[in-house]
């Protein structure tokens, strides 16, 4: 496999030098968010944040604008958090131990494998998605537990998560390389062991895989409890001046706090703010987006203001790079350019 994984993988930004603060961010990005939305935002996060001091001493505002798109936003805090956290006790450098990594704010068990392995070639296993996949499939992890005390599927993740913590635990005490072994995993569940239609054809341990061996591919890793989803249609508001500014509002919400929202007119509350009081004229598009478990549909329309905006701003387009806004809002901005 790590032979396979020398050969194939991914020429990645940060697999160049594995310097363990460009390890560290591009764990952080990668947990919630897709490898081809990372990179772009991951070069451009570097340029901005080119070593742990500067993002130390970074305010929300410019790590938020450095953030916005990505979603997620509590990790970029924490991402700074955690720098500073280093800076302050560990006078600037990231420690390749797991227990010290995981005293730094922010940093869990499986950023902790992560920066000691992939950084530091450290002997520490990692299980992220990917790798619960992979190592369910080689080695048939059931969730045979749930299944006798009677709750099968909704017991049958914790299983899975100890399972394959303890898999990859023993496997990477052996790993000539812990760096290359999670490395290849991780790749593996990328490339070749995908959710759905894995290639199992020219994967390098399909000889070696019991889900491929007895042709139950399809029965592993086993299904997750379905989570409830919520849709949603909500008409934005794009109000322009004179001067083509777009009327914006920072929330003090929760979920994206302290970000540049548009208006809307709905009466569900979209960020815990209530409805802009609009006429609304032309429809400009329409888009979906997806936040945790709600599917939104947003259409954007035109519109014109009466009466108050208090609590409003006046937001140049051209500037929108520098001030925090979610995704949702450069997707409603990209239809009228
Ligand atoms: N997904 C999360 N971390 C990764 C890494 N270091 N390499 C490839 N895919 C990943």
């Amino acid at each position: 496999m790590e032979r396979w994984f020398a050969r194939h993988q991914r020429p990645l930004p940060w697999r160049d030098t594995y310097e363990p603060y460009r390890v560290w961010v591009s764990e952080v990005m990668l947990q919630q968010t897709r490898m081809e939305v990372v990179l772009p935002y991951f070069e451009r996060f570097l340029a901005r944040f080119p070593d742990l001091p500067a993002l130390a001493r970074a305010t929300d505002d410019e790590v938020m604008a450095a953030w916005s798109g990505l979603g997620y936003y509590r990790r970029a805090r924490m991402l700074r958090d955690g720098a500073f956290d280093v800076l302050s006790r560990f006078d600037g450098v990231i420690p390749s131990d797991v227990d010290a990594l995981m005293s730094i704010t922010g940093i869990g068990r499986y950023t902790a494998g992560a920066i000691a392995s992939i950084a530091f070639d450290r002997r520490a296993p990692i299980v992220d998605g990917n790798v619960a996949r992979v190592l369910s499939r080689i080695f048939a992890v059931e969730d045979r537990q749930s299944c006798l005390s009677g709750q099968a599927g909704q017991a049958g993740l914790p299983v899975l998560h100890r399972q394959t913590w303890a898999l990859a635990t023993a496997l990477v005490e052996v790993a000539r390389s812990p760096r290359a072994l999670n490395q290849s995993l991780m790749e593996l569940g990328a490339l070749i062991c995908k959710p759905r239609n894995p290639t199992c054809l020219i994967c390098p341990v399909a000889d070696s895989c019991v889900a491929r061996i007895t042709g139950r591919i399809d029965d592993f890793p086993p299904p997750k409890p379905k989570k409830e989803t919520r849709e949603l249609r909500i008409p934005l508001y794009l109000v322009r001046d004179r001067r083509g500014r777009v009327l914006m509002r920072r929330a003090s919400g929760t979920l994206m706090d302290a970000m540049y929202h548009l208006p809307h007119g709905d009466t569900s509350l979209l960020d815990g703010a209530p409805p802009l009081a609009a006429t609304p004229g032309a429809l400009l598009g329409t888009f979906r987006h997806t936040v945790t478990t709600r599917k939104i549909e947003f259409l954007l329309y035109e519109a014109e203001v009466q009466g108050r905006t208090k609590g409003f701003e006046w937001i140049d387009i051209e500037k929108m790079h520098e001030i925090p806004h979610p995704s949702y809002v450069r997707k409603a901005l990209k239809l009228i350019q």
